[in-house]
């Protein structure tokens, strides 16, 4: 009697097994499927997409651009141009951004822009304050500094780019900017 039931028993399990395992390949089956098609979907249409990004191939062209851009005396340095930082642009408040982001005075201007340079003296710069570095430019007279400064220079030094990159400044703001490291290095 006992051997009967476990031959039944046995019977079941088994059926349960093939069963069990014929949906568990089904189901590996289909998960395999979905995935072989988003593959062939995605590359026909995401990759390109990708591709075509305006704003993807504007990173590419600027990652494989040169890396340094050298400003030159007395050509169109206007792509060196410091631009002011992009404000709110949106909601009514964007004349004020941009005008707020233009220096009052030559000191704001020196401390702006000019200081990238001639703060730590980079790029052969003559260093703000440092009077050894100004006697001689100095001694030039305003008039040659003032010139320099608005139109750029190419000394022995280094390049000064016009305004010091910051092209929208006004010219009287720049002037102001060279009488502020004039005082400095007195
Ligand atoms: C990109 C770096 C850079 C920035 C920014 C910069 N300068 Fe200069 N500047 C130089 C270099 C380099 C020299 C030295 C050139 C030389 O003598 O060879 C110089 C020289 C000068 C001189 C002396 C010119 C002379 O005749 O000896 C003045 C004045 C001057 N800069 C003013 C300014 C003012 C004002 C600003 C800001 C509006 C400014 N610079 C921003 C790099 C810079």
């Amino acid at each position: 009697m006992r051997k009967k039931t476990d031959a039944l028993v046995s019977k079941q399990d088994t059926h349960f097994f093939n069963v069990f395992s014929l949906v568990i390949g089904l189901l590996v089956a289909v998960a395999v499927g979905l995935f072989a098609l988003a593959r062939i979907v995605a590359s026909h249409t995401q990759d390109l997409q990708v591709l075509s990004d305006a704003e993807y191939s504007k990173n590419v062209h600027a990652r494989i651009g040169p890396p340094v851009k050298e400003a030159i005396a007395g050509r169109d340095n206007s792509a060196l141009a410091i631009k002011p930082a992009e404000g709110t642009a949106e909601g009514g408040a964007s004349g004020t951004a941009v005008a707020a982001a233009m220096p009052q005075n030559g000191t704001q201007l020196f401390e702006q822009t000019c200081n990238v340079c001639h703060g730590q003296g980079i790029g052969g710069a003559p260093k703000a304050g440092d009077k050894a570095a100004w006697a001689a430019r100095i001694a030039e007279g305003k008039a040659i500094l003032y010139e320099h400064a608005l139109k750029g220079f190419q000394g022995k030094a280094g390049v000064m780019p016009p305004k010091g990159g910051r092209l929208d400044a006004p010219d009287d703001l720049v002037k102001q900017a060279v009488d502020h490291m004039v005082q400095m290095a007195q």
